[in-house]
């Protein structure tokens, strides 16, 4: 339950679920901070290709990670990751290369509890900015970032529709693929948290989506 006119919500789901969209309209809505924690991955997964490694490379990945310190640059209302002050454009975030590896970084047990704390932290950032609350997208959100999220949703879609969105988005992305290691993982896999809401948009448009949680939003924030 909400217990002040702050909010949280925990967005989950699979790769081009729709997560960001949907997340996104909603951030715009009800003046919610945008937090996409797969952007977090990405850019600590450029950041480890820039210099040099493969998520081969586990025992340097870990000596790597202190020396490449987090920071959040906030654009409207979207919060992003920098590392030295730069917070990475979006498109050399979302290349066939990053693609490639990022699901192999995200499952290297030292890369997600670098990323931990600072996740964490954004709920006091969106506070500090004065939105009325926070919307964060990922893959453990609602199961171990924010576990008391006041509202945890699970995107689903199924894969063919899914790889048909990122196709028509002209983007390379084995989706299917990035889900299998997400979902096999044992730190922080993939799954639908208990008691999240499961919404599955294989026949419904992103205002459709928006709409029906939308419509959980204002209850929560009736309530
Ligand atoms: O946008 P899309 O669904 O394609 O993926 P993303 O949200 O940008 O996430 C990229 C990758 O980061 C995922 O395939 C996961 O391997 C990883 N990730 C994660 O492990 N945990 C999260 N909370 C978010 C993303």
């Amino acid at each position: 339950m909400a217990t002040s006119s702050f909010i949280t919500i925990a967005v989950d789901g699979g790769a081009a679920s729709g997560k960001s969209s949907t997340s996104r309209a909603l951030s715009t809505r009800f003046n919610l901070m945008h937090v996409d924690t797969g952007a977090h991955y990405r850019t600590i997964s450029l950041a480890l290709t820039e210099a040099g490694l493969t998520p081969e490379d586990t025992a340097r990945v870990q000596q790597i990670l202190p020396g490449l310190p987090l920071g959040s640059v906030v654009e409207g209302r979207t919060a992003r990751l920098a590392i030295h002050g730069k917070a990475p454009a979006d498109e050399s975030l979302r290349t066939p290369e990053i693609n490639a590896v990022v699901a192999q970084f995200a499952a290297i047990p030292a890369v997600r509890h670098y990323l931990f704390d600072y996740q964490r932290a954004q709920v006091a950032l969106a506070r500090e900015k004065n939105f009325s609350g926070l919307i964060m997208e990922g893959r453990d959100i609602g199961s171990v970032i924010l576990p008391d999220a006041d509202l945890r949703l699970f995107l689903e879609a199924d894969p063919a529709a899914r790889a048909k969105r990122r196709a028509a988005e002209g983007r390379a992305d084995a989706v299917a693929q990035r889900d299998r290691i997400d979902a096999s993982r044992t730190t922080a896999p993939l799954t639908c948290p208990n008691g999240a809401t499961r919404i599955d948009s294989t026949h419904l448009s992103l205002e459709q989506v928006v709409e029906k949680i939308a419509v959980l939003i204002t209850a929560l924030l009736n309530s």
